[in-house]
């Protein structure tokens, strides 16, 4: 089954073809940073616009890239949760327009879940991406899934069997490093610009705390953020009422790439942990990590010294937001479920990720 995915639900927007849910066709992100880099996040309003301005030959692209035309589609995916509203609603009415027209099933995807799902691509066809993973991860699978919007650890015993063991309390661990990057002065996305700066710091620097808490599998990450701010304050010698957006230019360079350090440190060793213990207590056959965070070397390096079991990730472009994994897990649950009507497909942009969905 050729199936083409649709993803649009924050600043990339994305179309790609996988067949039988495994082996890549195309793939195709129209990428914004650039646009919101100068505002240090994504401006939503500037987002929409911009899925509008392109989604049309961002899909023409992917059919054209898989040497396909719409005959040789078997079905569309699309995201239609969670993320931006008008982002969402771009690349869905884009769906629901080309299923009701060209008369091809509809499904609709929640991204959580497809960045889970981007670990059973592992073909592709000619050169599309310069690596691809090598092994199809078996289930029970344990998932950390690592974003800019969520930090959740899962067990799936199928594409539709799954449960969240433990999810953040507050901020997601993408966008930690998203806040730390604002505090200590390095550009948009935080993530790639933290573990660049890192590489040449010290990250027994500045010691910082790990959150406990009640659930051992949750997590909390905005405390975190708040204990590098205070010793960024302290190391600068000036008070919580200093404005924070003045802090970064009282920092060395070696200072920067010290709090970078740290900070990654600390992240890494909190999902690690938790990750670790999960598998321990579960009976787990594969463990993968998904979404933006798992494009991260140092969390490559510690998971998998610190797991028994070869950790599996997506090639460093399918970890960051992508059609592919919204076309891989379509396949999945069309072998499980009928189809979405188009004309019912709404979005939802705070939707949770839950058992029947
Ligand atoms: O999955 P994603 O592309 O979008 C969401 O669904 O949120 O994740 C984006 C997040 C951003 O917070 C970005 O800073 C982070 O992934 N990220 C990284 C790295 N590359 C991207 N975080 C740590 N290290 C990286 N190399
Ligand atoms: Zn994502």
């Amino acid at each position: 089954m050729k199936i083409l995915g649709i993803e649009s639900s924050c600043d990339e927007t994305a179309a790609s073809i996988v067949e039988d849910g495994k082996r890549l066709l195309s793939n195709v992100v129209n990428s914004q940073i650039d646009i919101h880099a100068k505002y240090g996040g994504v401006v939503p309003e500037v987002a929409a616009r911009s899925h509008v301005e392109v989604v049309n030959s961002v899909i023409e692209k992917a059919l054209k890239d898989a040497e396909l035309d719409w005959g040789d589609i078997d079905a569309i995916g699309v995201t239609y949760a969670p993320g931006l509203s008008g982002s969402l609603l771009i690349g869905s009415i884009a769906a629901k327009t080309i299923a009701v027209l060209k008369n091809k099933p509809l499904y609709k995807i929640h991204h959580i879940k497809a960045h889970v799902f981007a670990n059973f691509i592992t073909e592709q066809k000619g050169q599309i991406l310069s690596k691809m993973s090598e092994k199809s991860p078996e289930y029970p699978i344990l998932a950390l899934v690592v974003s800019g919007g969520h930090t959740q650890l899962m067990i799936f015993n199928s594409s539709t069997d799954f449960e969240i063991i433990g999810q953040t309390q507050d901020d997601a661990v993408g966008e930690a490093f998203d806040k730390v990057a604002k505090i200590i002065g390095l550009p948009y996305p935080g993530g790639p610009s933290i573990s660049e700066a890192a590489k040449k710091g010290d990250e027994n620097k500045y010691p910082l705390p790990i959150s406990r808490l009640n659930n051992p599998y949750d997590f909390s990450f905005s405390g975190l953020k708040t204990a590098v701010l205070r010793s960024v304050q302290k190391e600068v010698g000036v008070d919580f009422t200093f404005p924070s957006y003045k802090l970064a230019e009282k920092l060395t360079d070696q200072q920067r790439a010290d709090f970078a350090a740290s900070f990654q440190k600390t992240a890494v060793k909190t999902l690690v942990d938790k990750t670790a213990k999960a598998f321990h207590n579960n009976k787990i056959k594969s463990v993968v990590v998904a979404g933006g965070v798992a494009a991260n070397q140092k969390l490559r390096q510690e998971i998998e010294k610190n797991l028994p079991i070869d950790v599996l990730y997506p090639p460093i472009p399918l970890c960051t937001d992508n059609a592919a994994m919204v076309a891989a897990l379509t396949y999945y649950e069309s072998l499980n479920r009928d189809s979405d009507n188009p004309l019912n497909l709404e979005i939802k942009s705070n939707l949770e990720l839950k058992k029947d969905i």
